[in-house]
């Protein structure tokens, strides 16, 4: 029997690749989410750089981009000093753990993977071996720390749910090891995911069935945490939308992507909920509710854009901040590690 989930300290990790500009999908899905969990657990947030080097990124504009995730954290309002902020390289044990999973993962297991199948594409003969493993990677980012909740988008949810199964397979496994350890029955804890909110899944501006995302051509298809308001309101003004008027009620949506889509992001923005829009802004055209979602969008955006910006321009500090937050980092997954190391059964000095 697994030890209740319980058994285990509260902790939230979670992270953000470095590639492309961060989007409303990323801050409503992911680090808004990151913001309003600092209050009731202990956090740990990771700009995710090997991940993102699974795909080719050019080292110049990857120290960049590092560094620029790092201040969406901090501008969105993340205090890196009361929970931790850092970048994944510079805390080994990542890789690790990653390689013992690596060992406890089935190759059945990955090829599910719908998200390496899509990245891949066509040409999967020719997509790194990194791009394969990414989700062992992921579930020893979160385990190294044993962390219990992981704040995501929609899209990250089997990749949660794989974290879980190599979580359980090694508490299966070693599960000997680990009772004479004195672990108790799981060393792991089956870390859940956080998957909540009005916009779990925003989609493009262009296409309300495509998921909104940094890698589509289109910049148009997507609002940058950067874009000026002046670029915020082409983009609203620009989305595409269905010839009626928006419905009362919430079911009205269920066949309208885009306009469910802008709802949502109002709703996100505004802290409330799609029904509760809809109150105020049933039967509008949508050029009205495009004025109205543009302003708050500015409103919401605009500071934290600026705020970036002038993160930006002092880069020491922003790295002074990762090494403060890899420092203890890697102090808890160190830990980790060394159990990691006697239960499996290596020999350490
Ligand atoms: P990444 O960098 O693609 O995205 C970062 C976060 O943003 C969420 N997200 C979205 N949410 C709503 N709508 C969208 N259109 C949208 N696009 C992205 C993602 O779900 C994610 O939460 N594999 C992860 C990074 C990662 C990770 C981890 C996450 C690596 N290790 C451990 C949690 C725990 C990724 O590629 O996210």
């Amino acid at each position: 029997m697994l030890a209740k989930e319980s058994a285990f300290k509260q902790l939230v990790f979670s992270g953000v690749q470095p590639t492309g500009n961060l989007h409303l999908g990323n801050y409503l899905g992911a680090i808004k989410r990151f913001v309003e969990l600092q209050d009731r657990f202990d956090c740990v947030y990771c700009v995710v750089d090997m991940h993102a080097i699974t795909v080719w990124q050019e080292p110049t504009e990857l120290k960049k981009t590092i560094r620029e995730v790092t201040a969406a954290f901090i501008a969105c309002g993340i205090d890196p000093k009361k929970h931790i902020v850092f970048n994944q390289s510079q805390v080994a044990e990542h890789a690790e753990l990653a390689w013992v999973f690596n060992c406890v993962a089935r190759l059945g297991w990955l090829n599910r993977m719908t998200q390496f199948k899509e990245k891949a594409g066509k040409d999967r003969e020719n997509a790194s071996v990194g791009l394969y493993a990414y989700p062992t990677l992921m579930a020893a980012d979160i385990l190294v720390y044993r962390a219990t909740h992981v704040p995501v988008g929609e899209d990250q949810k089997q990749h949660l749910e794989l974290s879980r199964d190599i979580a359980q397979k090694f508490n299966n496994d070693f599960g000997e090891s680990i009772r004479s350890h004195g672990f108790g029955d799981a060393f792991f804890p089956l870390p859940e995911p956080l998957i909540t909110g009005e916009a779990t899944r925003v989609m493009s501006l262009r296409d309300g069935t495509k998921k909104m995302s940094k890698s589509d051509p289109s910049d148009q298809s997507r609002i940058n945490l950067t874009d000026d308001a002046d670029t915020i309101a082409l983009k609203v003004r620009r989305a595409k939308t269905d010839p009626e008027p928006l419905p009362s009620e919430e079911k009205g949506l269920r066949t309208r992507p885009e306009a469910d889509n802008l709802v949502g992001i109002y709703a996100a923005l505004a802290d409330a909920t799609r029904a509760g829009v809809l109150k105020e802004y049933g039967n509008a055209q949508f050029s009205t509710f495009k004025s109205a979602l543009t302003d708050l969008a500015v409103a919401k955006l605009g500071p934290i854009g600026a705020e970036m910006k002038r993160l930006m321009n002092d880069p020491a500090a922003i790295d002074a901040i990762l090494a403060d937050g890899s420092a203890r980092a890697r102090k808890l997954a160190g830990g980790t590690m060394n159990s990691v190391k006697d239960i499996v059964g290596f020999v350490r000095s």
